[in-house]
C-alpha cells in the first residue's frame, strides 16, 4: 500500500524507529541503500523558499542512486491552473516519489489522495515532518534515546515546527512543553490527537505560558522564528506579542545541565534566540541541519519499500 508523510502522526512509533534506526545506518555508510539506481526521479516541488530542505533532498536522493527533480511552483502550473490531484496523475507516470512544500495542507492530502506514488509534506503552514525525523535523530545521537526525555518549544505554539514538535515527540514517548502566549497556543485538534497518541507511547504534552516553569530541568530546548513564510504581515504584532519567549541564556540555564538547543534554522538571531545560545556549547544545530540529509534519505527508502 502507498505510504505518504503529511503530517508526523503518519507514522506509528515502531515506523518512526525504524527510519531513524536507518537513517543512523544510511549516515554511518551514505551509499550503502540505492533503492532509486536506474535512476528514478523524485519530484521536490517548493512554493516557498528553501536551503536546507531543497539541498538535503537534492543530495539524498543523488545518494540513493536517484535523480532529483525541483521544481519551482512559480515556473509550473501547480498553484495557478492544475489542481494538486492532476498535478499528482500526471507526475505518478513518471517519478518515483514527490516531496512538497507549500501552503495549505489541504493541498497535500490532495495530491496524495490522487496518486499512487508516495507523497512527503517538506513543510506546510500545518506540519514539518521531515525536520521532525532529523530533530529526533539529532536527540537521539546526543541523548542515546528519546522515551522519557522533555523538550520544550518556546515562542509560536501554532507554528508548523510546534505542531510537529507535539505530534513527533508525543508519538516516540517523550513529555512536550510547550510555552507561549494563550493566543498562540497549538491547535486543540492537534492536542488532541497528541493526547490520543500518548495513552499508547507514555508520551505527554503540556501548554504552559510561563517560559520558566516549561524550561524547568528540560533535556532539549528548541524555538523557531517568530514571523514563519506567509506571515510576514504580521511581523511587528508577533515580535511584540512573542517577546518573553526568547530562548536566553537565563532560560537555558533552569533547563538540566546537559541540556541540547536546537533549532530548525534559519535562525533569528536576537529576536526567538540569543547568539550567545545558538552560537554557544548546547547548541546542536549544525548536527540537525546536516541529519535532514540522513533522515529523510531514510525516509525515501522506507516510503518506496512500503508499495
Ligand atoms: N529547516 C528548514 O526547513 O530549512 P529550509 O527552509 O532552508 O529548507
Ligand atoms: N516555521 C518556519 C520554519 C522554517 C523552516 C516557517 O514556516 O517559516
Amino acid at each position: 500500500m502507498t505510504r505518504h508523510l503529511l503530517r508526523d502522526d503518519d507514522l506509528s512509533q515502531a515506523e518512526q524507529d525504524e527510519i531513524l534506526d536507518l537513517a543512523v545506518a544510511l549516515k554511518k555508510d551514505r551509499w550503502k541503500l540505492k533503492p532509486l539506481e536506474g535512476p528514478q526521479t523524485v519530484a521536490v516541488i517548493f512554493d516557498k523558499s528553501s536551503t536546507r530542505t531543497r539541498v538535503s533532498f537534492a543530495v539524498g536522493i543523488a545518494d540513493l542512486g536517484g535523480s532529483p527533480l525541483i521544481i519551482s511552483t512559480a515556473n509550473s502550473q501547480l498553484g495557478g491552473k492544475e489542481t494538486p490531484a492532476d498535478t499528482a496523475r500526471v507526475l505518478e507516470r513518471q517519478v518515483a516519489a514527490i516531496v512538497w512544500r507549500t501552503y495549505a495542507q489541504a493541498g497535500l492530502e490532495q495530491m496524495a489522495a490522487g496518486t499512487r506514488v508516495p507523497v512527503v509534506n517538506a513543510l506546510s503552514d500545518d506540519f514539518h515532518p521531515c525536520q521532525l525525523l532529523a530533530d529526533l535523530l539529532t536527540i537521539k545521537e546526543h541523548k542515546g534515546n528519546l522515551a522519557g526525555l522533555t523538550l520544550a518549544f518556546f515562542g509560536d505554539g501554532k507554528s508548523n515546527m510546534a505542531h510537529s514538535y507535539v505530534l513527533a515527540c508525543v508519538t516516540a514517548g517523550m513529555h512536550v512543553r510547550v510555552a507561549s502566549p494563550e493566543t498562540y497556543a497549538p491547535r486543540d485538534d492537534v492536542i488532541a490527537d497528541a493526547d490520543r497518541r500518548a495513552e499508547q507511547t507514555g508520551g505527554s504534552v503540556t501548554l504552559y505560558t510561563d517560559p520558566n516553569e516549561a524550561a524547568a530541568g528540560a533535556d532539549v530546548v528548541v524555538t523557531d522564528t517568530w514571523v514563519s513564510m506567509g506571515k510576514e504581515e504580521e511581523k511587528l504584532e508577533r515580535l511584540r506579542d512573542l517577546g518573553g519567549y526568547k530562548v536566553t541564556q537565563e532560560l537555558m540555564a533552569l533547563a538540566k545541565d546537559d541540556a541540547i538547543f536546537i533549532h530548525c534554522l534559519p535562525a533569528d538571531r536576537g529576536y526567538e534566540v540569543d547568539a550567545e545560545v545558538i552560537d554557544g556549547p548546547q547548541s546542536v544545530v549544525w548536527d540537525e541541519a546536516e541529519n535532514r540529509l540522513h533522515a529523510q534519505k531514510a525516509l525515501l527508502v522506507w516510503l518506496l519499500r512500503q508499495d
